[in-house]
């Protein structure tokens, strides 16, 4: 990260790079926000299929659980609001689907959890979700 009070004392005269740098960390710290929706409505939609494919069968096509717990409402919230989002997504890939966990390559367990993402009130936007964008953002119902 950049120290802007000591690039200022040794520049101290206003000078053109702390501009970049003041808008350097405008966009680091717009980041996070923007995440908040970084998963597309495609994802979602191919994740739903591959949820009923491969995991609906222990939480239920409409995630309140079975066999498996709910993968939304309250109790789920507590689990894992405000938590990253990568988080969770390591969770689903190193322990998923129960009976033959790991299985699933990477961008089919991120279009699952973009469907989950989805299904606890998250909107789409336009950029896919990915393992870095998950590191910036939180799964929804945090501070219940
Ligand atoms: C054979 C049954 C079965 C299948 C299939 C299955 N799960 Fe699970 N799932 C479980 C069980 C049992 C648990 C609880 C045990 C645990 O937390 O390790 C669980 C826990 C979870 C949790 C943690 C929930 C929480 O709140 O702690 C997530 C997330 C999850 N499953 C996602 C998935 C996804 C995504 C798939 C499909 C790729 C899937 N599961 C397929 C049985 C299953």
């Amino acid at each position: 990260m950049f120290d802007i009070k000591s690039t200022a004392k040794f520049t101290p005269s206003p000078h053109p790079s702390i501009k970049f740098i003041v808008m350097a960390l405008a966009v680091a710290c717009a980041a996070p926000a923007l995440a908040a929706g970084s998963f597309t409505s495609a994802q979602a939609d191919q994740g739903h299929q591959l949820f009923n494919d491969h995991c609906a069968e222990c939480h239920r096509p409409d995630l309140t659980g079975a066999l498996g717990p709910a993968l939304k409402g309250p109790d789920f919230a507590k689990r894992w609001g405000g938590r990253p989002v990568e988080d969770f997504y390591q969770f689903e890939h190193a322990n998923m689907p129960a009976n033959a966990p790991g299985s699933l390559p990477e961008d089919q367990m991120l279009a699952i959890t973009a469907y989950i993402l989805k299904q606890n009130g998250l909107t789409p936007g336009s950029t896919a979700l990915n393992q870095t964008a998950a590191k910036d953002m939180k799964m929804p119902g945090g501070g219940g």
